[in-house]
Parts: C-alpha cells; structure tokens; sequence
C-alpha cells in the first residue's frame, strides 16, 4: 500500500547534498520523543497516518525523525522501508556496553542493526528517574556515534538552577561533559537538545528568546571544544512545544529544531507541527 507524500527514501549522500537549508547552514530537525507511549500496533497506525498526512516537501525543508519505545523499533523500521519513507527513526536511549550480563539493557549495535539513525541520549527524565550521570551520557555518545548513529543529546537546568541564575553553567558543563573525547569529525553529526526540565510536560515553555539565549550558551561551550564546527551542529528546544509555537520557535536564529513529547503522540497535532512553515 502507499501512502500520499511518498518518494523513494534517499540515500545517505542525496541526504548530505540537501543538508543545508537554511541560512545558518543547518538543516531542521524534529524529532518525536513518544516517551513510554504507543505499542507497535499504534505505532503502525500513527506512522501510516502521519505519512499520508506529510508531502513531500516537509522532508527538502528538514528531518523528521520518530523515537518510538524498543519494541516499536522493528515494526518501524519495516514499514519505513517498505514503504520508502523519508521519516528518521530514533531510539530513546541505548546502553554503552556493546553486550554482556547487563539485564534489561539495550545495545547501541543491537539498534543499528534496525537502521536506527539516532538515539536520545541524557533525557532529563533518565537523568532524574534512573540516575544517568554525565558520565554515563558521555559513555553512550560514544557508543552510539562508534555504530553511525547520531546521538541527540539533551542538556537542560530545573527550575532551582533557573531562578539561581545557574542555567548557563548548568547547560556549559552537561555539554562539555557529554561531548568529553568526542573527535570534531564526529561531533559535526551530533544533534544536542535544550530542553529547560521545569519546561517538559508543564505547559510552560521558555520564551523564544530565552530559548535560543541559552542555546547560544550551549553553542558557546561547543565552540570551545570545537571551533567552527560548532556552527555545523544542530541544537533543538524541547519543552511544550505546541503547533501554535513551534513556528515562533523556529524564527530563532539558533535554534534549528524541536524535540516534542506531548504534542508528538497524536499524529494530526505532530503532522501539524512538522508543517510550521507552510
Ligand atoms: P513535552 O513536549 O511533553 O513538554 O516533552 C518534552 C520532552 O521531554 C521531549 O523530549
């Protein structure tokens, strides 16, 4: 069966040509984050769905990426390709051994395996549920960029460090951590996600200005690693965002996508969001 806004999936270097968009010289993304939502059943339907609802120009002006639950992920990956889609499939996280006596853990050549294309790497909710440190989330950067994949790593100061004024030492330092011995060649791929914790899931989303503000931050302390190549990397905003924000959001000069829970689960509210410049 095919959907509307179908055309052969392009291969890496057509994507790589059709990189740069956008006058910063950085192509959109954005990117679901289902968090725990969404068994594979639903997970067909919603990618059938969102599919007819997206033409195919959504994808010359940016990624869309789904980070559905592990056991989404074959489903995903088959419908994708059967059907030639342009959508980017992305895990929510992954371990940084490659395998052993790690019960419940997921490896990050175990998801590029199933042509997974990025893994989110030191969501705020890993990081206060299940104790990520900043050294584990540098371990897993690694991990995932060892098997060609793309970690988006998420940075982000609760509301404490906000109203202390520590937000952008907060942010400085999970960059520089993640990014510890990760090479300039490697970073260029990376995509890092701002995503204020007291902004996630509360309706409150920071302002356009504060956003792109910190993530200018977070470019700065990327820019002491790496130069340049700073430039070349993409940071999102996530936190509440909304189709009747996203397109605000974007208008930011730093800013160069979303990484969306809430408003992703429903696919004619995510197609919405997608569409913001049409
Ligand atoms: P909400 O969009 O539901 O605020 O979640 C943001 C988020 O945590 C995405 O990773």
């Amino acid at each position: 069966m095919r959907f509307g806004g179908l055309r052969p999936r392009r291969t890496p270097a057509q994507r790589e040509e059709s990189r740069v968009t956008e006058s910063s010289g950085r192509r959109p993304i954005i990117a679901a984050n289902w968090k725990m939502h969404h068994d594979h059943h639903v997970a067909i339907q919603f990618v059938q769905k969102l599919s007819y609802l997206l033409e195919a120009e959504v994808f010359e002006n940016g990624d869309v990426v789904i980070c559905p639950p592990f056991t989404d992920l074959r489903s995903l990956q088959t419908l994708i390709e059967a059907d030639n889609l342009e959508l980017g499939l992305g895990a929510q996280n992954c371990y940084f051994e490659e395998q052993g006596a790690f019960t419940g853990e997921v490896s990050a050549p175990m998801l590029a395996k199933l042509n997974v294309d990025y893994v989110i790497v030191g969501h705020s909710e890993r990081r206060q549920i299940f104790g990520e440190t900043d050294e584990t989330v540098n371990k897993k950067v690694k991990a995932v960029l060892q098997h060609g994949m793309k970690p988006i790593v998420c940075v982000g100061e609760t509301l404490e460090e906000r109203e202390a004024g520590a937000t952008a030492e907060k942010v400085s330092s999970q960059a520089r951590a993640a990014f510890d011995g990760v090479k300039s060649a490697q970073a260029e791929t990376c995509v890092v996600a701002y995503e204020p914790i007291w902004a996630i899931g509360t309706g409150k989303t920071a302002t356009s200005a504060d956003a792109d503000e910190t993530i200018g931050v977070i470019r700065g302390a990327l820019r002491d690693l790496y130069g340049v190549t700073a430039d070349a990397m993409r940071i999102q905003y996530g936190g509440s965002v909304k189709p009747g924000n996203i397109a605000e959001l974007m208008a930011m000069p730093e800013i160069d996508g979303a990484l969306v829970g809430g408003a992703s689960l429903d696919p004619d509210e995510f197609a919405k969001l997608v569409k913001w410049s049409s």
